[in-house]
């Protein structure tokens, strides 16, 4: 226990450590036909980087963004937005395969909304549309852009996709690194700035404080519950810890829930309804299994057996929904790889930990009951020669 404790402390350690970001340096890029921008910025997302060189005489920006897309052969855009920040508004430029296998081309959108987007004229007046696709499948998209005169600082945004079907992107990841890939642009002082996720803290904290509760402590909880309860010399002390654990896990959890579902309130546009519904589900049984301890029926009470049936069995859907919903936050979410290996680690200890119990309990059980049967005159019929492992006996605190 001390151990598994430890453990899971130093897990939670290792996640409140800053998630390292990938950075490259956007001065060692080149692009072909000796093409030369004045400036470049590294984007605080996604590895993307902007080039540029903006003409004051004339107010007009030629960019070049480079950023590799989610997936080979996906497609990447950058987009100027006059009106808000981040997708809605956004005057993009896409560069992306026409179809499967062909060409890559350039494609102003003027995006209004969420959802599915067509190519259409946008705001700005722009000119020498390319996309082309280097080492790596790294894509870069070119353009020249008229600015509105006298207008030098505005806001960007940038995104990479998957894949396109029929010339239009595919929705891509809400991984943090996609909902924070904007900043402003000062087209002038060369400097972009912003794009840092002010959630992301509050993000990490719901991810912790759920995976640790719903994830690992009911679980280990649900453990105690099923096999220390068969180790007669610990007495009922299983039942006390079961009760410490759910507990501190129902707490920890519920505190997790709140941060998510406020969360969820104030990202408008984005919806994680799976996770969301389960996210409700696992709280409206938790605390199902909360109240249901009041109701528990005397311990020799005929009806006590299918209480602690009904308690179990919401007790496993718990537990296995908290484990599904700790995975697709972890896919929301999408750290480095490590917190989902570290994760997968920890419940393949508990895994292991219960099989070893699962059998050592068994071999109890059978041991108990060849004694009873051997000697049915000393044990006659008194609650240990139950035979089983003591699911339906009456819980002894
Ligand atoms: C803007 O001016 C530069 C030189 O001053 C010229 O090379 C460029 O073609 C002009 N662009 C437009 C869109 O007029
Ligand atoms: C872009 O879309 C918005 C909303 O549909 C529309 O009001 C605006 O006129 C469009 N811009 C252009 C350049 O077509
Ligand atoms: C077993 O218990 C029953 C009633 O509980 C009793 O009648 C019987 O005598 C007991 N047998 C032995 C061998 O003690």
């Amino acid at each position: 226990m001390a151990s598994t404790l430890v453990f899971l402390f130093s897990l939670l350690l290792l996640l409140l450590l800053p998630l390292p970001s990938f950075s490259q340096s956007c001065t060692s890029q080149t692009f072909s036909n000796n093409r030369l921008f004045a400036t470049c910025n590294n984007l605080p997302h996604l590895s993307a980087a902007l080039h540029w060189t903006y003409d004051a005489a004339n107010s007009t920006l030629s960019v070049a963004f480079i950023a590799p897309p989610s997936r080979p052969g996906g497609w990447v855009a950058w987009a100027l937005n006059p009106t808000g920040s981040g997708m809605v508004g956004a005057q993009a430029v896409v560069g992306l395969r026409q179809s499967s296998g062909g060409s890559l081309v350039a494609k102003t959108f003027n995006i209004s909304a969420y959802g599915p987007v067509t190519p259409s004229r946008i705001a700005f007046e722009t000119w020498e549309l390319e996309a082309e696709e280097g080492a790596g499948g790294v894509m870069t998209v070119f353009a020249t852009i008229k600015l509105p005169r006298g207008v030098t600082t505005m806001n960007q945004a940038w995104q990479v996709g998957p894949s396109s079907t029929g010339g239009l992107p595919d929705k891509h990841d809400f991984g943090v690194g996609n909902l924070n890939a904007k900043a402003t642009l000062d087209v002038v002082s060369g400097q972009s700035s912003g794009g840092t996720d002010s959630r992301l803290k509050e993000k990490n904290i719901h991810g912790i404080l759920n995976a640790v509760s719903w994830g690992i402590l009911l679980p280990i909880g649900a453990i105690i519950a099923r096999y220390l309860k068969a180790f007669k010399s610990l007495g009922s002390a299983w039942f006390y810890l079961h009760v410490v654990c759910q507990l501190t896990g129902y707490a920890v959890g519920v505190t997790g829930w709140a941060i998510g579902l406020n969360l969820g309130k104030k990202s408008k546009g984005i919806q994680y309804t799976t996770h969301r519904n389960l996210g409700i589900a696992l709280f409206s049984l938790a605390t199902l299994q909360i109240t249901a301890l009041f109701l528990r029926p005397k311990k020799d009470h005929k009806y006590r057996v299918y209480w602690n049936r009904y308690h179990q069995l919401v007790g496993m859907a718990v537990v296995i929904l908290g484990i599904i919903n700790v995975f697709r936050g972890l896919e929301i979410l999408s750290p480095a790889h490590k917190w989902k290996d570290a994760y997968i680690v920890v419940l393949c200890v508990l895994g292991v930990i219960a099989l070893m119990l699962e059998v050592t309990t068994c071999f109890i059980a059978r041991r108990r009951k060849l004694d009873s049967s051997d000697s049915t005159k000393k044990y006659n019929g008194s609650g240990a020669a139950n035979g089983q492992r003591g699911f339906q006996q009456p819980l002894s605190a």
